[in-house]
């Protein structure tokens, strides 16, 4: 049985398009869902497809508590998807090769520092950019820095607002996210 675990700080839509995709494998199973956030949607997500959670503050992921929850756990995969706090170096030392993040543009463009959410799809849309897209990539000790895994484009032709990349990106998302996860986990098998 391979085990994924979610960190997410939001709603959680990519957590739950991730739990529904794997909802019922016999090999592929969401082992938990950790957020910073007591109030993030994702909480109410994980309770409807069964998944235990674990909500924890900045003390505790910076610290040994967080770690050592997911060492009980053991995950073959960490996906953080929405997850705003940086994650710590020695968790990622912890768990080499094993934390997959997902941007909501092509990098290296609109990455980094302060690029999350609404900042991301504002600057494509400022930009006058002709097309966005995704990038799930490998996390290392930078943000957003970590070597690139799968990243899927689309045209922006029809979107007049920041808001509108942000539908059609999240899409996107939706509908890689799962698949490359599975990949991802399948090559170990
Ligand atoms: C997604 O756009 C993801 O790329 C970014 O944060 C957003 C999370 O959305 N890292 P949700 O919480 O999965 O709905």
């Amino acid at each position: 049985m391979k085990k994924i675990v979610i960190f997410a700080s939001g709603g959680g839509s990519n957590a739950e398009a991730i739990m529904k995709h794997f909802s019922g494998r016999e090999n592929i199973r969401v082992s938990g869902v950790f957020t910073n956030n007591p109030n993030a949607g994702v909480l109410q997500k994980a309770e409807k497809y069964g998944v235990p959670t674990i909500v924890f503050n900045r003390e505790e992921l910076n610290g040994d508590i967080v770690l050592h929850k997911l060492d009980t756990i053991k995950p073959d995969l960490i996906v953080l998807a929405g997850f705003l706090w940086k994650f710590p170096e020695h968790i990622v030392q912890q768990y080499p090769d094993k934390i997959i993040n997902i941007h909501p543009a092509l990098l290296p463009n609109y990455g980094g520092k302060g690029m999350y959410g609404l900042h991301v799809h504002t600057a494509v849309h400022n930009n006058k950019e002709t097309e966005s897209g995704i990038t799930i990539h490998f996390v290392n000790e930078h943000y957003d820095e970590g070597n690139i895994i799968f990243q899927a484009s689309v045209a922006l032709d029809d979107c007049a607002t920041p808001q509108d990349i942000a539908a059609k990106v999240l899409q996107l998302e939706h509908k890689y996210f799962p698949a490359v996860i599975e990949d991802l986990l399948k090559k170990e098998f």
